[in-house]
């Protein structure tokens, strides 16, 4: 899943027009760069190595390249990529608050504190996200609305 993000990322930083939104874009892929490293390290524990396609993932990457390709100019493919970036985020939050409880309930607390810190981050990139929609979405929505006049 994390391998997924981050080669569906530097397109989304690509696309963006914000300047805000291409950064926050960075900044998670960085984030997710850590995320690729922990969860291999969680992985390595327990003698795995193998990675899986996350169909979730695969799933929402194309839903975000053809909200790309659609979109009528800047404003709306900057608001198409937030609507993306934070149906991922939610999936993660979903699957790490899960992780992150499992290994809690099954005593591990060193595995449940590594989820714990990726899910953080998960959250922050999510409210992050949230701020700039509420910026980006009157810009598009203006836009429409004239468009449309
Ligand atoms: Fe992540
Ligand atoms: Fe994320």
């Amino acid at each position: 899943m994390e391998q997924q993000i981050t080669k569906a990322l530097p397109t989304m930083i690509e696309k963006a027009t914000d300047p805000q939104l291409k950064q926050a874009f960075q900044t998670h892929l960085d984030e997710s760069q850590g995320h690729v490293a922990k969860v291999e390290g969680l992985l390595k524990q327990f003698g795995k190595d193998e990675t899986i396609t996350c169909k979730v993932l695969s799933a929402l990457v194309s839903e975000a390249e053809d909200g790309i390709k659609d979109a009528a100019d800047d404003a709306v493919r900057d608001v198409t990529l937030i609507a993306a970036a934070q149906e991922v985020e939610h999936h993660e939050i979903a699957v790490y608050g899960t992780l992150r409880t499992w290994a809690g309930l099954l005593g591990d607390t060193a595995q449940a504190d590594v989820l714990e810190s990726i899910l953080k981050e998960e959250k922050h990139a999510d409210v992050l996200l949230t701020g700039i929609a509420s910026r980006i979405n009157t810009t598009a929505e203006t836009r429409d609305y004239a468009t449309a006049q």
